[in-house]
């Protein structure tokens, strides 16, 4: 299918949402506080001898129509997020607002309502898809498990490769061995969308494509989301890629989110070290750009024992005494716009030199000026 079939196909969505509750300005989506401590155990009796904090007291928010970007290094606990919106394993603690309704709470939104509002494409698209099945059934499978007859899943199925680009009748009954790894991803997104979520979380979902396949499903992303009207939470350990399709941005580290803002706040003028180093470490495509040593040096520490107050101090060219006794809190986010960031250097009067008085303004950023 062209892409101008595929731009017509699109344009016969009907964008208006009668599912919406609170309007524009009631968040889609708010995490208040999630925590995921994995144990580990070990010794004769399989005793429990540690925890794995993976997700650490997670709380932001994501509005409705956006697209919020999550980037961390490996390992920091961004799959574990997105587990953990799905339900797909229980949070230790902390709660989850869709749309103004808490999941799983007595008079909320149960959790296999929201897992059928809320769905999550994965990087490897092979082994999401049952190598036995037709494409065509497998993105028809979920409709029917919701109750709709067959020849209406099936029905839906062919629409919805049609949106993705790929031409029902020659793609359909194909396995998929016979695909390409942009198609699987293309009949994986598809997968989700069948049964109308609102919102869709994509961890690392074009990240084992070619890089000019993986323009092309970028691109694909952004119209389905605009035409059926999808929020997204993008992960991905790429910046270039999360630069490009997000409008906010929330950075990990070691569990917890230490910065999160506007996209070209974050990427123009980061806060937190962490971010800053982060970035500068990226690869420039410009050859006078690149740098030499790597601002971000070493593993982060083991999320089992991690260290003392702030979690970053141990790489951070910034640290003093009170990054070591006092963990920065992450300031509660004032609205979509806020940009805000866990580090005492941005705590007016917090006991790190670099900190502003309680009178003057906080510094736009330190970060940069570092070496
Ligand atoms: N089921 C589990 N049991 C024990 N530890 C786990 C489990 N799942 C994840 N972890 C640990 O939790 C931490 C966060 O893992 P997670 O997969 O969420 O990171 P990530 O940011 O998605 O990494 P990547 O970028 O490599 O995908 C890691 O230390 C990981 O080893
Ligand atoms: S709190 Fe201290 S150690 Fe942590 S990022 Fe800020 S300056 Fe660095
Ligand atoms: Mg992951």
């Amino acid at each position: 299918m062209s892409m101008t079939e595929t731009k017509a196909a699109l344009a016969e969505v009907d964008t208006r949402d009668a599912r919406d509750r609170g309007g524009e300005a009631q968040p889609m989506l708010i995490a208040r506080g999630l925590k995921k401590h994995f144990p580990i155990t070990g010794g004769v009796l399989n005793r429990t001898v540690g925890h794995v904090r993976a997700v650490d007291g997670v709380s932001f928010t994501v509005m409705k129509g956006e697209t919020l970007g999550v980037v961390g290094e490996s390992g920091c606990g961004k799959s574990t997020l997105a587990r953990l919106l799905m339900h797909l394993i229980v949070p230790d603690s902390g709660e989850l607002i869709f749309d103004g309704d808490g999941v799983g709470q007595k008079d909320g939104l149960s959790v296999r309502d929201m897992r059928r509002l809320m769905q999550m494409v994965f990087q490897d698209s092979y082994s999401s898809l049952n190598p036995r099945m037709p494409v065509e059934d497998s993105i028809a499978y979920g409709k029917t498990v919701h109750g709709a007859s067959k020849a209406a899943a099936k029905e839906a199925a062919r629409e919805l490769m049609k949106k993705v680009g790929l031409e029902p009748s020659l793609f359909g009954p194909r396995y998929p061995h016979e695909l390409s790894g942009g198609q699987k991803q293309r009949i994986n997104i598809a997968r989700a969308l069948v049964l109308e979520p609102r919102v869709v979380i994509l961890d690392e979902a074009v990240s084992a494509l070619d890089k000019s396949v993986e323009a092309q499903v970028l691109n694909l992303l952004r119209y389905l989301k605009d035409h059926f009207n999808l929020t997204y939470v993008f992960i991905s350990h790429d910046l270039n890629v999360v630069q490009y399709v997000s409008d906010r941005v929330l950075v990990m580290y070691l569990g917890e989110v230490v910065e999160i803002g506007p996209v070209d706040e974050i990427y123009e003028n980061p806060k937190h070290p962490y971010t800053a180093a982060l970035l500068a470490s990226r690869l420039s495509m410009d050859p006078d750009e690149r740098v030499e040593e790597p601002p971000l040096v070493g593993d982060p520490p083991n999320p089992i024992n991690p260290p003392s107050g702030c979690r970053f101090r141990t790489r951070c060219d910034f640290a003093e005494k009170i990054c070591e006794v006092e963990s920065p809190a992450l300031p509660e986010t004032d609205g979509p716009k806020a940009h805000v960031c866990a580090c005492h250097m941005f705590v007016p009067k917090s006991g790190h030199s670099k900190a502003a008085g309680l009178d003057e303004p906080a510094p736009k950023t330190l970060a940069r000026s570092a070496s």
